[in-house]
């Protein structure tokens, strides 16, 4: 499959766009530093917090999980039985789940992601949100594959 762009110009904090890559839903989300500042919160909370197990490019192998750290790139599968997962940037502290502090919610079998796409501990779904290849042509074009 070819490469695939997209603008992120108009992307604001919270907002995630849906773009298809090789027959796959690709996720795109920009992220507040509120959001960012979750992530180290949820460490001790997620599965494969420096995703050992999961799978991303070398560049994306990091705390964000990301080139920029703004902008999540993730296949939209989880990694359970390959749902989609819903984009749930605000969670309010919900008494099933209290540690949750947003990410992804796949509706199928209610595996939680943090908003890096890394799954938490005891869920259906094994493995962190995959990570696809992709890099930047100025600020604004994020290009897949
Ligand atoms: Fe996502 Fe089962 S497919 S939890």
């Amino acid at each position: 499959g070819a490469p695939v762009s997209q603008d992120i110009s108009a992307l604001q904090d919270g907002q995630q766009l849906v773009l298809n890559w090789r027959g796959q839903p690709i996720y795109i989300a920009k992220r507040s530093k509120a959001m960012l500042a979750t992530l180290p919160v949820m460490d001790p909370l997620v599965a494969d917090p420096h995703s050992d197990a999961s799978t991303q490019p070398a560049y994306a192998k990091n705390e964000t999980r990301s080139i920029k750290p703004e902008i999540a790139v993730l296949v939209g599968v989880c990694t359970h039985l390959g749902c989609a997962p819903e984009f749930k940037p605000e969670v309010k502290p919900e008494p099933f789940d209290p540690d949750w502090k947003g990410g992804y919610f796949c509706p199928c079998h209610k595996s939680r992601y943090d908003l890096a796409g890394r799954v938490l501990k005891a869920q259906p779904a094994p493995l962190n949100l995959p990570v696809p290849p992709y890099h930047f042509e100025g600020d604004n074009t994020v290009v897949i594959g």
